[in-house]
């Protein structure tokens, strides 16, 4: 027997090692990219094969979105099996170099390679003196205009407006689309506005100067784009391939975009071909145009076996022969100077001459490791703004303050960073609020019901499993169903509300900050107020029947029946009842995440939220377990509070 145990002991650790050692991925190097429209990075990687027949690449589609993208290779590093090649957006390589993700390149890619790119996107793969990325491609936004409707395209914002007055003709045609969707997008074209009206997010001394007049100027200018019906409503949820088709569907006078629109835009097939002009975006009187700087680079993630083969792909990639696949295949704009000048680009591309300089001038994005911090801060007020759900002076002030936070942060110890931290000091009162409204209307509704299934009816037993059907689905499911029914306009309340004349048109539920936590709360409800029912039901039924009964013959009536003797019997499962619901609604993560992932603009991000995304998206593990540890004191100190409450009158009784 003992020596069967033994033999599986140790058969089992044998079979953990052999997996452990098991050769992951072979000599495949992987990179993540966005869908490989027009086929370009195949080709370029069917290339590469041919020359190096013994290195394999495979390109994994990822989504649209850099922000997304980003998550992916952030969980590949942490998971200890990271996607070899990195190709990375112009914002990243501080985050990657600062977490020591990347390998410093500065033996393969030397000043004199370093020569031939354009100086602002080999400037982004710089940190600390190290380069860890090599430029693929660059970027800079756009103003795209129809030359065939517009006689002359506008410089400054009111010659922009001007011309929105005259010919637009919304909802048939717009003025303007954009990328107003809550994520890194929206970031480039609020940018472009500030800078536009010679604002900035961080000066150069490292102060945050976002709360400014001309911080004002931009969003009040943004918003303006939606309220005057310029921009449709719909550029909330706009990303570049949103805007690219509503433009190509000539919905719009105007597009902000990258460069690469122009060659999409101008294809054989496409009903705009010839009809769009380029030109620098707009910017306020007085001031200059500037173009976010944009673009895609790879570099190398720290550990990979052998990284001088990963160097031969990259070699490749950023050659002169892959650029061009690049830009003839997706308009993808080169990041060797010397292919603005190209012949075979100047044919397909012929503003590309211009387009260097606007290159050379386009402003980079704030260079700091917390930059996904920074940017979601900026996404999540920036969009609000433009959903009308904050005033600009007020988000401004609060992007300020978060961002100030941020910066500071990693430079204080634990304790001190908790008394600046914006987010944290937000998501607290989120969760202080949900908690404090869900769990006291739990317990009344809850009280209630189950003084009704004391009572003796037929179907009684029925009605009672009945009740339990909320508590018992998974939350998730239910949360999913929740947010169908809160739609606007679609959802089953907003009909029923209207059907019945209780309001005159759908309800922003999930878009509105009240409406959201509102929602958040009500789903709640209905999903743990029988947790509630079934704990207090089993104290009500273990009230002795003797004590009933003598205290109805002292003559007391329902009322005194229920202070004197039921909720004092009662308390010990009050007391367990309570504490499981305030551990549960203070941690509640599962719910939210699902029906509203904390928006809009924060208005239901719990503590539990925050708290996994400074451990998954800031990468910072040790401020999150300092944090989950506070929580867990303050719980414990909160149960025992309630146990001491609970036992003083249940033992005066
Ligand atoms: C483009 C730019 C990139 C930017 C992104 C935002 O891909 O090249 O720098 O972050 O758009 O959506």
């Amino acid at each position: 027997m003992n020596f069967r145990y033994r033999f599986f002991a140790f058969l089992s650790i044998f079979l953990v090692v052999l997996l452990l050692r098991a050769p992951s991925k072979a000599e495949v190097l992987r990179m993540i990219g966005p869908e490989d429209v027009g086929g370009a990075w195949a080709e370029v990687i069917k290339r590469f094969h041919e020359r190096h027949p013994l290195i394999r690449v495979n390109y994994i589609s990822g989504p649209w979105s850099t922000d997304e993208r980003q998550n992916m290779y952030i969980r590949s590093f942490l998971s200890g099996d990271p996607v070899e090649l990195v190709y990375m957006d112009v914002t990243w390589t501080a985050k990657f170099a600062a977490g020591g993700w990347l390998l410093p390149l500065d033996e393969w890619f030397t000043p004199e390679m370093q020569q031939e790119f354009l100086s602002g996107a080999v400037k982004a793969g710089y940190y600390e003196g190290r380069i860890y990325r090599v430029p693929v491609r660059a970027d800079v936004g756009m103003l795209y205009y129809r030359r065939d409707l517009i006689p002359k395209p506008p410089r400054t914002w009111g010659e922009f407006e001007r011309i929105c007055q005259r010919y637009s003709r919304p909802p048939d045609v717009y003025c303007i689309v954009f990328q107003g969707m809550q994520y890194e997008g929206l970031v480039c074209d609020f940018l472009e506005y500030l800078w536009g009206a010679g604002g900035e997010v961080i000066d150069p001394k490292g102060r945050v100067v976002l709360d400014s007049p001309q911080g004002l100027e931009a969003l009040k200018f943004m918003r303006k784009l939606i309220e005057r019906g310029w921009a449709p409503k719909a550029v909330l949820s706009f990303q570049e391939q949103h805007s690219l088709s509503a433009f190509s569907q000539g919905k719009a006078l105007f597009m902000r975009n990258w460069p690469y629109a122009w060659t999409i835009l101008n294809r054989q097939d496409s009903p705009l071909r010839g009809k769009v002009g380029i030109v620098p975006f707009i910017h306020k009187e007085g001031h200059e145009s500037v173009g976010t700087l944009g673009g895609w680079g790879l570099g190398i993630a720290r550990g990979v076996k052998e990284p001088e083969r990963a160097w031969k792909f990259i070699e490749f990639a950023t050659s002169t022969e892959a650029q061009k696949i690049l830009h003839f295949r997706r308009g993808a704009v080169p990041s060797r100077k010397a292919l603005f000048f190209d012949p075979d680009i100047l044919k397909v591309s012929p503003h590309y001459r211009d387009l260097y300089e606007i290159v050379m001038r386009a402003r980079a994005r704030p260079v700091h490791p917390d930059y996904p911090r920074i940017s979601d801060t900026l996404q999540k007020h920036v969009s609000a703004v433009l959903a009308g759900v904050e005033g600009p002076e007020e988000a401004l002030k609060i992007m300020a303050r978060s961002i100030e936070g941020t910066l500071r942060g990693r430079e204080e110890g634990y304790l001190k960073r908790i008394a600046i931290d914006y987010d944290l000091r937000r998501t607290l009162l989120n969760t202080v609020l949900f908690t404090s409204i869900s769990v006291p209307l739990e317990f009344i509704l809850g009280l209630l019901i189950a003084l009704l299934l004391t009572a003796q009816f037929r179907g009684r037993s029925f009605v009672r499993l009945a009740v339990l059907i909320p508590w018992a689905l998974p939350t998730a499911v239910m949360a999913m169903s929740w947010q169908w029914m809160f739609n606007n306009p679609f959802g089953v309340l907003n009909d029923l509300l209207v059907r019945v004349g209780l309001a005159e048109r759908p309800f922003d539920w999930l878009s509105s900050p009240s409406g959201a936590m509102f929602a958040a709360i009500f789903a709640d409800l209905w999903k743990t107020t029988p947790f509630v029912v079934i704990i207090l039901l089993a104290g009500l039924h273990s009230i002795p029947q003797e004590l009933k009964e003598s205290i109805s013959i002292d003559g007391a009536g329902p009322l005194r029946r229920f202070f004197h003797l039921t909720f004092p019997l009662l308390l010990p499962f009050v007391r367990v009842a309570l504490i499981f619901r305030i551990i549960h609604a203070a941690g509640i993560f599962d719910l939210i995440w699902v029906l509203t992932k904390g928006g809009p603009a924060d208005s239901t991000r719990a503590l539990c939220i925050y708290i996994y995304e400074v451990a998954f998206r800031y990468d910072e593990l040790g401020y999150a377990i300092f944090l989950t540890v506070l929580f867990l004191l303050a719980l414990i100190g909160m149960s025992f509070l309630i146990v001491r409450l609970t036992t003083l009158g249940y033992e005066r009784t």
